[in-house]
């Protein structure tokens, strides 16, 4: 009776305790064993009733056998079925990259001039020497020309990889009447040694404004605008005089650095302010090479670099991190839109 609640009770949960339980019951050698050993030197009354007795609890032990068995068994599969894949399962979201700064900062600038009424020019990447140099005003054999390191695929007719966007504007005045209203993003190429200021390779967003009575004004409140929108409220703006072929007068704009708000850090070289691009009034000679009649239109152009504003936005102090693909890089800017 004792045995047989010893029996009903036992629990088994890993093989060797399967083993134990085997060697306990139901092995020649096994308690329910002695007593069948036992019941060879009884009483023929005796060993009637105790032989049923006896089959009973063989036959019990033998059934929890079979049933820890089993038990094992499924426990076994259920482990194996945990460590294999379920490939019915939906799949767990990949894993997403990150929007590269420079198309990130590029998006925000195309937002900033689309809201005040711009719309995108694109243009190739290969231009011939009219588009990059000549209806930009560059005099022929003049030293202006060499003021960007130009990469020539081709001399005499001159091919070459374009300098600045402003050989898409040109493109532009050659198509379209005025009003015209444009930004154009692009990449561009100068024979620049790579250093963390200068790269051969890098981004520019030009605009250009044509219409009647377009004066400097505009120029400068459109800019002003665009700073404040991009850098914050707080941002100043200052313009010097400087040169370039295309535009008369010529300026170059500054911006109230927003790394250390004037204290002096080494983005501004202590002086309080950074070079965001040029600017300046669309040179007449430029809009005759376009068919555009100076006496009735005037306008407004700038260009400026995407590398060094999103420099200026996220503190990043060498350019050459854009290019060089490294993922430690790349992917702290996963939550920027
Ligand atoms: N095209 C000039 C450059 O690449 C920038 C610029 C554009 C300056 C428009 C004035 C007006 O350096």
């Amino acid at each position: 009776e004792e045995l047989k609640k010893e029996i009903e009770g036992y629990i088994v949960g890993t093989a060797e305790e399967l083993e134990q339980y085997r060697m306990k019951f139901i092995s020649r050698k096994s308690v329910v064993g002695d007593l069948f050993n036992d019941l060879k030197s009884a009483d023929a009354e005796i060993k009637r009733e105790m032989g049923r007795t006896l089959n009973e609890l063989k036959n019990l032990a033998q059934d929890k056998f079979k049933e820890f068995v089993s038990d094992l068994d499924n426990k076994a599969t259920d482990q194996k079925l945990e460590s294999v894949p379920d490939l019915t399962l939906p799949s767990a979201a990949d894993q997403l990259g990150a929007q590269h700064p420079i198309l990130a900062t590029k998006a925000r600038i195309i937002e900033i001039f689309e809201r005040i009424g711009f719309n995108l020019s694109e243009g190739p990447e290969i231009e011939d020497d009219w588009h990059n140099f000549s209806a930009l005003n560059f005099p022929e054999n003049h030293p202006a020309r060499e003021m960007q390191d130009t990469f020539f695929i081709e001399r005499d007719p001159d091919i070459a990889l374009r300098t600045h966007t402003s050989s898409v504007q040109v493109r532009v005045m050659e198509n379209e009447k005025p009003p015209i209203r444009t930004l154009s993003p692009g990449r561009v190429y100068r024979n620049e040694a790579i250093s963390a200021r200068a790269h051969c390779v890098f981004h520019q967003v030009e605009g250009l404004y044509i219409d009647e009575n377009v004066s400097f004004k505009d120029l400068k409140q459109t800019l002003y605008h665009f700073v404040k929108e991009l850098f914050g409220k707080d941002t100043k703006i200052r313009f010097r005089p400087s040169f370039f072929p295309f535009t008369e007068p010529s300026v170059e704009v500054d911006i109230s650095c927003n790394i250390c708000k004037g204290k002096g850090c080494n983005i501004c070289k202590y002086t309080g302010w950074v070079e965001i691009g040029g600017a300046g009034m669309v040179d007449p000679n430029v809009l005759k090479a376009s068919n555009i009649d100076p006496e009735k239109y005037s306008g407004f152009a700038f260009g400026m670099g995407i590398e060094r504003i999103t420099m200026l936005l996220y503190q990043i102090n060498d350019l050459r991190l854009f290019t060089e693909n490294d993922v430690r890089f790349l992917k702290q800017f996963k939550n920027i839109k």
